[in-house]
């Protein structure tokens, strides 16, 4: 039985097979409409969310089978003080597989320790959210047709963004990637990271200006400033509206180039911006749902 807590826990190869299976999924959708007939997927969410939860869902719904769940750590037996441990040896005597978020960084993964069902990492606090990469490199490979030769930005809040971590993780294994960080100081990636590029000899370098480095990406990553993981609220105050991309600031980028944000947005993205064709973060939503269709086809041993 496999559990997926970080995108790493995948082969390169393996991932190409899911990506496949995914496009597939994308194309044929009829072919796998009742594969999973019979089975119960649980979305056990401690932590609020939109897309990942209903994207899980959807995709079960999509593969013909049912889904079970609680969206809110207050409506679940964890408000009156069960461990993640018992939850998840009940949830296995109910459901074939299970989805978690949570926001103690390793809860999932104590979960997967005692779990006689597959456990996903649906996020867990500011470490890593491995579907979301999943999502976004699906997304890259089908919009440019390659995982490699590529400059990408991650700007905004890199400290506390998992989705940034997992994805720096994920992209570190392929040929030819360099990394801009585009920051304000106290938002930078976190040393684990650096120390993890400079050990595979990456290349990487750390700005605090998106207008100067914008003309060398092939793909911007925007994302939120995570209000939820500051400890000050005048911190988030100062920090949220650093960076807005707008029309003119794409007006300086290369014309293919993609900007993905795994979204929510707040008003990092100015709405100008959706109708501008690179702007790729809806399409990366419609990808969300096919890579986990295809995620759990191959955790459940049905692919
Ligand atoms: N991308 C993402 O994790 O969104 P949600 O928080 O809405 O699930």
């Amino acid at each position: 039985m496999r559990h997926l807590m970080s995108p790493l826990d995948f082969s390169a190869e393996e991932l190409e097979k899911l990506f496949d299976l995914a496009n597939d999924i994308e194309n044929n959708p009829a072919k796998y409409a009742h594969i999973c007939a019979g089975k119960k997927l649980a979305t056990c969410f401690y932590e609020p969310s939109t897309r990942t939860r209903l994207s899980f869902e959807s995709a079960m719904l999509n593969l013909g089978g049912n889904v079970i769940g609680f969206s809110d750590a207050n409506s679940s037996s964890a408000s009156k003080g069960e461990s993640v441990s018992d939850t998840i040896r009940v949830i296995s005597c109910f459901a074939d597989i299970c989805a978690m978020r949570h926001p103690k960084e390793g809860a999932p993964m104590v979960a997967a320790s005692k779990s006689k069902i597959p456990v996903i990492n649906a996020g867990d606090g500011g470490h890593q959210h491995p579907t979301q990469t999943l999502t976004d490199l699906l997304t890259i490979r089908s919009l440019k047709g390659r995982l490699n030769h590529f400059t990408i930005g991650l700007c905004g809040d890199l400290k506390f963004g998992r989705t940034v971590h997992s994805l720096i993780n994920a992209l570190s294994r392929y040929e030819d990637i360099s990394f801009i960080f585009i920051s304000p100081e106290e938002l930078r990636v976190p040393d684990y990271i650096i120390d993890m590029l400079k050990e595979k000899n990456l290349s990487y370098k750390e700005v605090i200006s998106l207008d100067d480095v914008m003309p060398e990406l092939d793909l911007l990553y925007m994302t939120r400033v995570q209000k939820e993981r500051f400890f000050n609220e005048e911190d988030y105050i100062r920090l949220k509206d650093f960076y807005i991309l707008t029309k003119a600031k794409m007006e300086l980028a290369k014309p293919d180039m993609l900007v993905l944000h795994p979204l929510p947005r707040v008003n990092e993205i100015s709405v100008e911006v959706d109708d501008d064709p690179r702007a790729a973060y809806f399409k990366q939503v419609q990808y969300g749902v096919y890579v986990r269709m295809a995620l759990i086809l191959t955790l459940l041993e049905l692919a």
